[in-house]
């Protein structure tokens, strides 16, 4: 039998792979993987509970690659499908609030208070997989937005400091040497 996040991870993969077909863009290669890669390892390294952190990671943008919902509310949505889906799998319910909390409240807007560890892990690692995929932010600045050159490289780098400035001050200082790298290497002036 399937663990709880393998399971889960079937039901997204599939997702994912009907989204992909639709409209070219790979949820799960460009973005959760990394986000679920990130969050069992923070969850580690900060004494959280790692199996509500990965299945908070599956879950956090679940909605939009379902197309389940407007994708302003996906994580209003995505905690819907958290609970009706780990509710039919006979999750415990208290697990259960902590993932729906964890999906509720991992974008930054909208001045949301985080009181549990596991809710302030999915929030970074969904930041930090922004920096394990930077080609996929050049691609959308120079392919899908079409900006020129400069103004591309602008946008990646704008995109990136925005993105290291909402992140947890424990994970600021985990990634800070990476992310001081990161500007050294690509934006030399
Ligand atoms: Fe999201
Ligand atoms: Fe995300």
């Amino acid at each position: 039998m399937l663990s709880v996040v393998d399971e889960i991870k079937e039901r997204l993969l599939e997702y994912s792979k009907k989204s992909f077909e639709k409209d070219g863009y790979d949820f799960w290669n460009n973005h959760i993987k990394y986000v679920f890669k990130n969050a069992h390892d923070l969850a580690v390294k900060r004494g959280a509970d790692v199996e509500v952190c990965e299945l908070a990671a599956l879950f956090h943008d679940m909605a939009m690659v379902a197309d389940f919902g407007p994708r302003e509310e996906h994580e209003k949505y995505g905690a819907q499908m958290a609970r009706s889906m780990l509710t039919e799998l006979g999750y415990p319910n208290n697990k259960i609030d902590l993932v729906e909390k964890c999906v509720l409240n991992h974008r930054s807007s909208g001045g949301k208070t985080r009181d549990t560890a596991e809710e302030q892990i999915i929030a970074d690692a969904d930041v930090i997989a922004h920096f394990d995929s930077i080609p996929s932010l050049f691609s959308l600045a120079y392919n899908k937005i079409n900006l020129p050159m400069e103004e591309g490289k602008e946008f990646v780098k704008n995109k990136l400091t925005r993105d290291y400035n909402k992140l947890s001050p424990e994970g600021q200082k985990d990634l800070k040497e990476r992310f001081q790298t990161i500007m050294n290497v690509l934006f030399v002036d």
